[in-house]
């Protein structure tokens, strides 16, 4: 009678032990790896908020094509992160080159389950609206609004097939403004309103997200040879009532989200990542 319950406590463990840890360690490894045999692309993924984001899908098992004009960066990106990450040299302001890099795209990967609409000129200053040249005017329509519409346009029969998403990254100044910044802030706010009428438009086979990050510090997602720490002071921080100035991390965790299946019921909105600065009231 000992005997028997002595070896059938040995069989539970011998059994049921592995079991319990192979099941805790896949489901570690299943929110690690949610983007198993998955393929996005992220434009302006060479540096930046859009190589946060890639190296974050990256790591969580996903396949990330990078289109960008950066090729030094792009070719960096590509050697840092290895075999699941491809560069191709593309301005998303023209259809030609949109048309042909998404078809080669969708060849290496075999399918496409999400785009990210990350590139876009980021120096907001223009300098007074009576002296702002119309070419400069335009350029920042061309990539940062009129980009996202052709890699749309291109991208959505395929994300059609999988279900897939996509994610406009605008910015806090879509809702607010500092002086002399009126091409940049115009296509940011285009930006948000293309995003909920996409999600209309286009759902249930496909939802459509914005992100609209406040201060990002990029300078650690620079190709590997030019990055520093950031250069940011102690006020730099504290203004912030989130008590610092925001990463690429903290932005490419809330894409991840928005392009996982526990976003399903989430399509046309808008998130604010900012620190809280859009929400504190100043009087200086
Ligand atoms: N960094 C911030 O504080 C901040 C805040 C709010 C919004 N954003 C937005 O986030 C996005 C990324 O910003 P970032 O700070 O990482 O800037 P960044 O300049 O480091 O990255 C932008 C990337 O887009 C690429 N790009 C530019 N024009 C292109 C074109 N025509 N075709 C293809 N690629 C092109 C660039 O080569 C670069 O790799 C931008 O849309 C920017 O407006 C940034």
């Amino acid at each position: 009678m000992k005997l028997r319950a002595k070896r059938m406590t040995r069989d539970l463990f011998e059994i049921h032990v592995p079991v319990y840890v192979a099941r805790a360690a896949l489901s570690v490894q299943g929110f690690r790896m949610r983007f198993a045999d998955r393929a996005f692309v992220v434009t302006g993924g060479s540096r930046g908020i859009g190589r946060g984001i890639v190296k974050r899908l990256v790591e969580e098992g996903a396949r990330a094509a990078i289109i960008d004009t950066d090729v030094h960066a792009g070719r960096d990106a590509e050697e840092e992160y290895g075999d699941r990450v491809r560069f191709w040299r593309a301005d998303i302001s023209r259809e030609p080159d949109v048309r042909k890099t998404l078809t080669a795209i969708v060849k290496w990967a075999r399918r496409l389950d999400g785009l990210v609409n990350n590139a876009g000129i980021a120096d907001p200053e223009v300098g007074p609206v009576d002296k702002l040249a119309l070419a400069t005017w335009q350029r920042f329509l061309d990539v940062n609004l009129t980009g996202a519409f052709l890699m749309t346009k291109h991208a959505v029969r395929h994300l059609a097939k999988t279900r897939g998403s996509i994610i406009n990254i605008s910015s806090t100044r879509a809702l607010q403004s500092e002086p002399d910044t009126i091409a940049y802030a115009a296509t940011k706010g285009g930006l948000v309103a293309l995003t909920h009428a996409l999600a209309v438009s286009l759902g249930p086979e496909v939802r459509v997200n914005c992100v609209s990050p406040g201060w990002i510090a990029t300078s650690e997602y620079l190709p590997r040879d030019k990055r520093h720490p950031p250069e940011l002071s102690k006020a730099d921080h504290e203004q912030h009532p989130a008590g610092r100035v925001g990463t690429p991390e903290d932005i490419a965790g809330l894409c991840a989200y928005l392009l996982s299946e526990e976003a399903g019921f989430v399509t046309g909105a808008n998130f604010t990542a900012d620190g809280g600065m859009t929400r504190k009231m100043i009087y200086a």
